[in-house]
């Protein structure tokens, strides 16, 4: 019975969330489901509030309203039941480098109550499955920054928890790296957890993500599987650089076309590029076309359109938000 039950359940509900920070709003009416079993990615900028909802979800913060369920179980009511249902890895690391991953390992469990025996066992279940049980008995300060991400994610899995929470697990490791952590999530997937990430980078959430929610300033802006993104800004997506820009935008404009300009080029969306070049060519005396692109949307096209600003990934590291601050002043 329970379990006819629990398979009917989403792994997460949040209804009209809000969490304020004094005069900032971290979060702004979000709502979404996520199904169990899924690897649901939140896709956005630094700042647009992805480990504030992973907070609340993992009962580390409360919100200022509105509702969140995680495995059916209400985050402020019943957050001990939440709490042990779920795994997270922080954005920030938390391993102990001066002890063992088993030792690290080991912590967590006793934390969890979990008695000797089966202790033992998981530990040495969780480090295989990402592939450092030969490690088992070294410092953690002798780790690589890929090998630490690995023991997070095994040390968030120890309590066999449904759902997992991952706050930018690839955070600055390198492309490499990278691909191996995803493959240890898809495996996650293979064992019915349900996996809810955040991520800023573009790449990891079209390859890893059954699901995607673009979140911006608080909102989430579009959500949906990447091909659906993708699909729902039509066929393809055309740039052009040219010696007088809002010239050709306005006649592109006057023709019918949606275009906008953006970081110096026209960007504009159709259903076959084929058909429109000539068109832009003989739109365009007088004026001098520098090349024109066209190519199938990527996720960056997706959050362009639906956000009307390029994203850009090294926009979104702190150097480079300094670096924009100054440049306005
Ligand atoms: N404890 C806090 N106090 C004040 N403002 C906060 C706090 N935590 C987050 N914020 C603000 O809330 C917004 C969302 O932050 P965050 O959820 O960390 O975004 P993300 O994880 O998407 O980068 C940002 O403007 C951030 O500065
Ligand atoms: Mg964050």
């Amino acid at each position: 019975m329970q379990r006819v039950e629990k398979m009917q359940r989403q792994a997460i509900k949040i209804e009209g969330l809000v969490k304020r920070f004094n005069d900032i709003i971290a979060v702004n009416e979000v709502s979404l489901e996520i199904n169990e079993g899924e690897i649901f990615a939140l896709l956005g900028p630094n700042g647009a509030g992805k480990t504030t909802i992973i907070s609340i979800l993992a009962t580390l913060l409360k919100p200022t309203s509105g509702r969140a369920y995680v495995n059916g179980y209400n985050v402020v009511k019943e957050a001990e039941k939440v709490r042990k249902s779920i795994g997270i890895v922080f954005q920030d690391p938390s391993l102990d480098d001066q002890l063992t991953a088993r030792e690290n390992l080991d912590i967590h469990a006793r934390l969890y109550h979990i008695p000797k025996e089966e202790r033992r066992r998981r530990i040495r279940e969780v480090l295989e499955m990402v592939e450092l049980y030969e490690r088992a008995d070294s410092l953690v300060k002798t780790f690589s920054g890929g090998m630490k991400r690995r023991l997070e994610i095994a040390r968030g899995l120890m309590h066999k928890p449904s759902v997992l929470f991952l706050d930018e697990p690839t955070l600055g490791l390198d492309p490499q790296t990278r691909r191996h952590i995803w493959n240890y999530i898809k495996k996650l997937k293979n064992e019915g957890v349900t996996v809810l990430l955040t991520t800023h980078y573009m790449e990891e959430a079209d390859s890893l993500a059954d699901r995607i929610a673009i979140i911006d300033n608080g909102k989430i802006v579009v959500f949906g599987t990447p091909s659906e993104l993708k699909d729902s800004i039509g066929g393809d997506v055309i740039k052009i650089r040219c010696s007088n820009v809002s010239k050709l935008k306005d006649r592109l404009h006057e023709n019918g076309f949606d275009a906008k300009i953006i970081n110096g080029e026209i960007i504009l969306h159709v259903n076959v590029a084929e058909k429109v070049i000539p068109k832009i060519f003989s739109l365009s005396s007088g004026i001098e076309i520098h090349s024109i692109m066209y190519k199938e949307p990527s996720l960056e096209d997706v959050f362009l359109h639906y956000t009307g600003r390029a994203y850009r990934e090294e926009e979104a590291s702190g150097i480079d938000r300094i670096r924009m601050r100054m440049v306005r002043r």
